[in-house]
């Protein structure tokens, strides 16, 4: 493995590229659009810049990083990919679309991950024809920081694709666990509960955001209660989330909380848009 592509330029995209670009990988990033692309090459300097601040990097390391990223905005561009780690927007027909896209434009060797929070890999699979190839590389946010790497096996996947995966995670300074693919995987399966249950509890008035927060926080040792956190992640990512679990179950127990819905609806997606259940913007 030595090109790396990822697609989508996101929260969780520009993190990844970040931490590939560390770890001495030729990556490309993938938007739609140049003005995307600006913005998320100047959050991995900004990111890369706390390192240098804290004398863990120098400027010149700094530079060679960024220096291995370059910025497209044409999904054709990847051809030369040994691996492409998809990180767009967490809805089954966009990914469907682009991995069926990207069966057509990779090598046929290359091998079509997803960082899906949620999504059925297999599902996603079922759309190319090297279904053996696909898989989740599920990395958490913020990606440099966080050590785990998610890594779901699709009813299809091959266990060549899963030792190179495996494989990559670690020489990108990550710890990679397996798990199967049912919705949610591990992480998010018993994550999203307990953040929709906090926003729960903030619907029915059982105590304020800071207070539900601060019982997390101070009392379960969280590094943020949840309702921060809910905010760090997304909050349409939250809810898209919630809804895979709430289908793929048929489970009542996952209904997302109204609140949450009528928050996305209005927008107000957490720090990624400047409102969320605070607000970021000052
Ligand atoms: N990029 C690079 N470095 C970053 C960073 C970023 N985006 N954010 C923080 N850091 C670094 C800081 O520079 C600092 O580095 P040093 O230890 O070298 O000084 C370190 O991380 C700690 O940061 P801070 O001191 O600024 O702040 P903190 O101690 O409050 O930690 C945090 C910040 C790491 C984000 C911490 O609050 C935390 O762990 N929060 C919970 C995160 C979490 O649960 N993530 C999983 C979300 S769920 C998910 O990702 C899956 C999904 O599908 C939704
Ligand atoms: P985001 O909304 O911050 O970014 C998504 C990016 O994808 C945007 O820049 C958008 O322009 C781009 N995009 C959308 N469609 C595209 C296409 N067809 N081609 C190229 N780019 C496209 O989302 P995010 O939070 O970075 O989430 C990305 C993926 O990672 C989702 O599947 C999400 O579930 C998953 N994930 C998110 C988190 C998190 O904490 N936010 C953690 C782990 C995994």
């Amino acid at each position: 493995m030595k090109n790396i592509v990822v697609i989508g330029g996101g929260t969780m995209g520009n993190g990844i590229a970040h931490t590939a670009a560390a770890s001495g990988f030729d990556v490309a990033l993938v938007d739609v659009s140049e003005a995307i692309l600006d913005r998320a090459f100047s959050t991995i300097t900004a990111n890369l810049q706390r390192g240098v601040d804290k004398g863990k990097m120098t400027a010149e390391e700094r530079d060679a990083v960024l220096a291995r990223i370059s910025r497209k905005t044409d999904v054709a561009s990847v051809a030369d990919a040994d691996i492409v780690i998809e990180a767009i927007i967490e809805q089954l027909d966009a990914k469907t679309q682009l991995f069926a896209r990207l069966d057509e434009v990779t090598k046929p060797e290359c091998i079509l991950a997803s960082n899906t929070s949620s999504i059925s890999i297999t599902k996603i699979a079922a759309a190319t024809k090297r279904p053996e190839q696909v898989i989740g590389m599920h990395f958490m946010n913020p990606v440099p920081v966080m050590t785990l790497v998610e890594v779901i096996r699709g009813i299809a996947t091959s266990d060549d694709t899963y030792m190179k995966v495996e494989d990559l995670s670690k020489r990108m300074g990550k710890t990679p666990i397996e798990v199967n693919d049912y919705p949610g995987f591990i992480s998010n399966r018993v994550l999203m509960p307990m953040i929709n249950e906090a926003i729960f509890a903030l619907y029915e008035g059982v105590a304020t955001r800071e207070a539900i927060d601060g019982v997390m926080k101070l009392g379960m040792n969280h590094p943020m209660g949840p309702l921060t956190l809910a905010d760090f992640i997304g909050l349409d990512v939250c809810l898209a989330i919630l809804r895979v679990l709430e289908q793929g179950f048929g489970d009542p127990k996952y209904r997302p909380c109204p609140l949450l819905v009528k928050m996305v609806d209005a927008g107000w997606l957490g720090r990624k848009s400047g409102r969320g259940f605070y607000d970021y913007r000052k």
